[in-house]
């Protein structure tokens, strides 16, 4: 039966919780099928490219107490930093003259940077770099803060939801923060406009196989343009330091998953899969992802922002790591490419929607 699903999924059909189930249980089987079927979609609409962006974590200060993140409030090892608007704009100056099309704003929710001063470092991004797109990664905000940030300039968000499922979500936070109000900021993101990123780990401490399935259901209603999944790893000076890593092997599977629900979707091989399994990354790009963000924080702050334990490329410099990358996805078939690398929308770009070829060859 699951044969069955792997094809209906490809060729575009909407699948119930418990087809995705079932192809999650019997992923060992199938993985290579599914794997070669997503590689051919993401050809389709986006060739043999990889984009890459430029990672600036700008702050490592966090209000928040989620017990998987190694710089939750409550810890008290963490070397607290923060980047001064003039050292963002040189990040991202580096980062240009690297290649890099696309810039990735993160950090922890920290109160310090208020709408003013984040608006004028978005501002000043984009009229230094007018051909570069603009993402933010600072959580959970108003929906005024969204719109003030949209209209400075800011082209893209991510938010990963962590967990589709609200009691597993109580367990991985602290009763201050809700489920609710997270999907409602995803909503709101995307009502606003911003090209928008939801996403899980894989693993958490809790997670059931039937949440994932149902990952891939909310993924479908959510239609997102980017989707950022990554093995939980704990951390050590966290609640969650002695629990289970997720796996490289689920990670990616759930990654072709992702990719036959949703074609079109920018889907990274992040850091924590490269840092589950030194080919992780690799494997990632095989599974058909199609994205890689690699670090443009200062040398002197790399070692400072660390979500879970033993993260890559904490020493290396952002060119050393471009050099790096540039091998391993030659050895995927695919390339890097310098461009901004924007969602390609099948409702406004009629040779976006390469679904109905998909379904054609797929049998
Ligand atoms: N392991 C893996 N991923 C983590 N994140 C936070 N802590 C961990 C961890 N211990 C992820 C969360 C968050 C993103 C920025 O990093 O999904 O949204
Ligand atoms: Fe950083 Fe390989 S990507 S060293």
């Amino acid at each position: 039966m699951y044969r069955e699903f792997l094809r209906k999924l490809a060729a575009g059909e909407a699948l119930d919780k418990e087809a995705y189930l079932s192809l999650i249980e019997n992923r060992d089987v199938i993985r290579d099928e599914a794997a070669s079927l997503a590689c051919n979609l993401r050809r389709r609409v986006y060739g043999d490219k990889i984009f890459i962006r430029g990672l600036i974590e700008f702050t490592n200060y966090c209000k928040n107490q989620c017990y998987y993140c190694g710089i939750r409030a409550g810890n008290p090892h963490v070397e607290r930093y923060r980047l001064m608007p003039d050292e963002i704009l040189s990040c991202a100056a580096t980062g240009y003259e690297l290649g890099f099309r696309t810039f990735v704003l993160q950090g922890g929710e920290d109160p310090y940077y208020t709408d003013e001063i984040l608006t004028g470092i978005v501002r000043d991004i984009k009229a230094a770099h007018p051909d570069c797109a603009l993402t933010l990664s600072i959580g959970e905000r108003s929906y005024e803060s969204y719109r003030k940030l949209k209209e400075a300039g800011a082209d893209r968000y991510l938010l990963r939801h962590e967990t589709v499922n609200p009691k597993h979500y109580a367990t991985l936070h602290p009763a201050s923060m809700e489920w609710e109000h997270r999907i409602q900021c995803l909503r709101q993101l995307k009502e606003l406009g911003y090209q928008t990123g939801a996403g899980f780990m894989v693993g958490s401490p809790g997670q059931t196989m039937e949440d994932l399935a149902d990952e891939m259901i909310f993924l479908r209603e959510l239609q997102p343009q980017m989707v950022g999944i990554g093995p939980f790893i704990p951390h050590q000076d966290t609640p969650f330091a002695k629990e289970a890593a997720g796996s490289a092997e689920l990670t990616t599977f759930l990654l072709s998953l992702i990719r036959l629900t949703l074609p079109n979707v920018l889907l990274p091989a992040t850091t924590a899969l490269g840092t589950i399994d030194p080919m992780g990354r690799e494997k990632g790009i095989l599974a058909g992802a199609n994205v890689l963000m690699p670090n443009l924080s200062p040398a002197d702050v790399r070692d400072k922002y660390l979500l879970y334990d033993n993260k890559i490329c904490t020493g290396d410099e952002a060119a050393a790591c471009i050099a790096c990358l540039k091998m391993r996805v030659e050895k995927t078939g695919c390339r890097i490419v310098t461009e901004r690398g924007d969602f390609c929308d099948a409702s406004k770009d009629a040779s976006c929607n390469t679904r109905s070829f998909a379904g054609a060859n797929s049998g």
